[in-house]
């Protein structure tokens, strides 16, 4: 089949979660520079707002839906507006992450409930109201839950993040196992550092530039980095990948820290 043919996505809808900024707003997109009709959500609608209209601008189908991925009301009535506005959601998204920072010893416990709730707890909440709604469509689908390569390994000060991005990694095995054989997949991606809001100045900062030696391909991620691995598990050119955490780090992972 021609590459062109096995990633497209015509048909499909989309919703993507924390596509206000950074890798959401690229996930959405590249999604719909694909083919895919795509519900932006998060809280910012301003930012959501004018995302879609550059995708309507270029061609694509979008539209923007308030809700905290927390608030599970909130997120039945972004897939009722999306289900509303193009038919079933058929590729999950679930890409809205907060970072924080803190020694264990320190960490407040509302600071670890708000990382462990978005980072989380929301990501099944959302799987499940996606998984649901499909089932009852009979139309299968994907979904992509994006992790981090601290879902593997630690470092001082990110205790919290770790923990959820670890769980993001187990629950997408556990979900793809019970939903595999009702025809829908679901699947991982761990980024290691991509230059997003989330981490600009720190990583333009003079311990960035040390970060950026300990990456084999010797730079940062730029958003566009992950597209292929995107398009990959939610086309039918990863219809045989389910449970599958793919790694896109620029060898991070590999080298061996001094
Ligand atoms: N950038 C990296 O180096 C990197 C590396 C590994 C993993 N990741 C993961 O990639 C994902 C995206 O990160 P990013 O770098 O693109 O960060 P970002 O630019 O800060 O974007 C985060 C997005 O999540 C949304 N969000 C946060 N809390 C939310 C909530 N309660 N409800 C709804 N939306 C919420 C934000 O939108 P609103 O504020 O408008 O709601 C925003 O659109 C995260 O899961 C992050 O952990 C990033």
């Amino acid at each position: 089949m021609a590459a062109a043919d096995i990633f497209d996505l015509h048909g499909k809808v989309a919703l993507v979660t924390g596509a206000s900024s950074g890798l959401g707003a690229r996930f959405a997109e590249c999604l719909a520079e694909n083919g895919a009709a795509v519900a932006l959500v998060a809280r910012r609608t301003d930012r959501l707002n004018s995302i879609v209209a550059r995708i309507e601008k270029s061609g694509g189908k979008a539209m923007a839906a308030e809700a905290d991925v927390r608030d599970r009301a909130a997120m039945r009535a972004a897939f009722d507006a999306a289900e509303k506005a193009f038919g079933t959601v058929t590729i999950l998204v679930n890409n809205a992450g907060v970072v924080s920072s803190g020694r264990a010893v320190e960490l407040a416990e509302e600071e670890w409930r708000r990382i462990l709730s978005t980072n989380l707890d929301a990501v099944f909440f959302c799987a499940q109201e996606a998984a649901r709604r499909m089932l009852a469509a009979g139309s299968g689908g994907a979904i992509v839950n994006i992790a981090s390569v601290l879902g593997f390994g630690v470092d001082k000060g990110v205790i919290a993040y770790a923990t959820a991005k670890a769980g993001v990694i187990q629950l997408t095995k556990a979900l793809a196992l019970e939903l595999a054989f009702r025809g829908i997949r679901v699947n991982a991606i761990a980024p290691g550092w991509i230059v997003t809001e989330l981490n600009r100045d720190y990583l333009q900062s003079e311990r960035g530039s040390a970060l950026k030696r300990e990456i084999p391909i010797g730079r940062f991620g730029e958003e566009r980095d992950l597209d292929g691995p995107l398009l990959l598990l939610v086309s039918d050119a990863g219809r045989f990948m389910t449970g599958a955490t793919i790694v896109a780090d620029g060898g991070q992972m590999v080298a061996l820290r001094g």
